[in-house]
């Protein structure tokens, strides 16, 4: 079994994004600005966003951090929205996910100007990305791809289970696989017998967001095995107050797979390296 080693590989993309940033400077071009908006006082989505401006400011991109009340309507979220899209001095736009009930995550993503869509999550970057047409990858299929491409793991003809069927992480996924080449099954909760899809997967890439749902008995010998989970457990051990959990039981399935993916250290380095890939590319894309 091999890890996949998703803080070195992301280390190595960071380098070469700030090595293109510096050349960007040097020849008096446009450094890319990533604009983030955060709604409430959710601790992870607070974490996320704070991660986000560091990597940001590791790789020499501007970034802009809006911050806002939980109560904000709908209608004043759009209103800021509109003002980045205006804004000729921000290349990329995210709105942190999840937002309070109040407020219709569709509309928000679709106000987004596809142009600024660093999340690729705007209808139009979702149909285009479908398509197999060059457009902004949602940032954690992306890091995955990436992941696949460094160890020069195989994916023609394979078959690959998408194990959850989320707008950001298993539908992309599910496309851009088969893009590469594979033959796709999508599980999902309402699946029957999942594990005759499984047992049958040369990739399994696990999105559903379970702790250690996935065991050894459940995959083939040889799988490769990708885990998109990240859980929080509270744990009064880690300076951080929680640890995060996989979808994979990681000791038990790493007996039995040929590659696999840690959390952390898997694929959470890649989707903070996916945004910055999205966010260099929207200067290009101008
Ligand atoms: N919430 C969880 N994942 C994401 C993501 O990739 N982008 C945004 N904007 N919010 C999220």
């Amino acid at each position: 079994m091999q890890v996949i080693n998703g803080n070195e590989v992301s280390q190595i993309i960071r380098t070469q994004i700030k090595e293109e940033v510096a050349k960007l400077k040097a020849n008096g071009g446009k450094v890319p600005h990533l604009a983030a908006i955060l709604v409430g006082e959710d601790g992870a989505s607070k974490t996320y966003v704070a991660a986000k401006e560091k990597d940001c400011h590791e790789v020499g991109f501007n970034s802009t951090v809006l911050r806002f009340d939980a109560n904000i309507s709908e209608l004043e979220l759009l209103e800021e929205i509109e003002k980045i899209n205006a804004n000729k001095n921000i290349d990329g736009l995210i709105v942190q996910l999840p937002l309070p009930k109040h407020i219709n995550e569709k509309k928000i993503t679709e106000a987004i100007s596809y142009k600024k869509d660093v999340d690729g999550f705007h209808p139009y970057n979702v149909g285009l990305m479908f398509k197999g047409l060059p457009t902004f990858l949602p940032a954690t299929p992306y890091g995955i791809i990436k992941l696949l491409e460094h160890y020069k793991i195989s994916t023609l003809g394979k078959h690959c289970v998408v194990i959850g069927r989320s707008d950001i992480v298993g539908k992309p996924m599910s496309a851009l696989m088969l893009q590469y080449n594979c033959t796709v099954t999508v599980c999902h909760s309402r699946t029957v017998d999942i594990n005759k899809y499984l047992l049958d997967a040369d990739i399994v890439i696990a999105a559903l967001g379970i702790p250690k749902f996935l065991k050894a008995d459940m995959i083939k010998e040889g799988a490769v095995v990708i885990d998109v989970g990240i859980t929080r457990i509270d744990d009064a051990t880690s300076k951080k107050g929680f640890k995060l959990i996989g979808d994979v039981d990681y000791e038990n399935v790493s007996t039995k797979a040929s590659w696999i993916t840690p959390v952390p250290g898997g694929v959470g380095p890649m989707t903070r390296v996916g945004l910055l890939l999205n966010t260099l590319d929207a200067i290009k894309r101008r």
